[in-house]
């Protein structure tokens, strides 16, 4: 079937189709993803969390990221790939920014690149589009600053918070991103910035009035247990049952009812 596009995105938005959009970083997990007709797949730095399983997503590195999007890459058909540039691979000046992500197009074959934040890096994404590079954007909760904010509440209640973000989305959109991630912001900001651009908006807890939709695919599968926001929702509890799965396995061997006459040669 017919591959997704940057432009085919824009497309959807303007005939008013919803975008659906998971997170993948690996070959197996993206496979089943993209045969399943999800739009698009994000490699997120999320794998920093849920792969390695740190505490932020500050301390996974470009060469990790890469070695993620390249096993996704080599699982899709379909959808477009946007992988996320690591904290410390853009924010230190625009050649750097274009410098990640040339490596990104390049070693893993991904589709596109996403970069936290608004005006601040406007000078390094006008720098990666040039290039030929599109971009994604994120704002709201950005979790890259998660030090400078000290928690994953929601964003943009205050009125300055919320002018500032409409005007960040402008100013992507003149720059020449193909779409924005809106993370954690109140349903009627997020609705104003997605009836206010003509790009699309992609939210994670930014409500319906959006153009699409996007979830850590660990976290609506159900594999964690401990994190429950409420914008999160759960389509399996992946975690029950695996753990039965494997309990019944470990059971099985000690007791050597695996393997029996029929699975040996
Ligand atoms: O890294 C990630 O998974 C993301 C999504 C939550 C948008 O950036
Ligand atoms: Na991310």
């Amino acid at each position: 079937y017919k591959r997704i596009t940057t432009k085919s995105l824009i497309e959807m938005k303007s005939n008013g189709e919803k975008i659906s959009m998971l997170t993948a970083y690996d070959y197996t997990m993206a496979k089943i993803v993209d045969t399943a007709g999800v739009d698009v797949i994000l490699v997120g730095d999320s794998a920093s969390n849920v792969m390695a399983g740190h505490e932020t997503t500050l301390p996974i590195t470009l060469d990790q990221m890469i070695y993620h999007a390249s096993s996704v890459v080599r699982a899709v058909d379909r959808a477009l790939v946007v992988v996320d540039l690591p904290f410390g691979s853009y924010q230190s000046d625009p050649k750097e920014a274009l410098r990640s992500s040339i490596r990104i197009m390049k070693e893993s074959g991904g589709h596109a690149v996403k970069l936290e934040g608004g005006k601040e890096i406007k000078e390094s994404i006008k720098k990666i589009l040039n290039a030929g590079i599109p971009v994604m954007g994120h704002l709201g909760l950005t979790p890259q600053s998660i030090y400078k904010f000290g928690t994953y509440t929601v964003r943009a209640k205050e009125e300055q918070e919320a002018e500032k973000l409409i005007e960040d989305a402008k100013i992507l959109e003149k720059l020449g991103c193909f779409a924005i991630v809106l993370e954690k912001i109140p349903a009627d900001l997020a609705k104003k910035v997605a009836d206010s651009i003509s790009i699309p908006v992609i939210g994670i807890g930014a409500g319906g009035g959006v153009d699409g939709q996007v979830l850590v695919i660990h976290d609506m599968l159900g594999m964690n247990n401990e994190f429950s926001p409420r914008f999160l929702r759960r389509y399996l509890n992946l975690y029950e049952l695996m753990t039965k799965a494997i309990g019944q396995y470990a059971a099985d061997v000690k007791s050597s009812d695996f393997p029996n006459a029929g699975e040996q040669y």
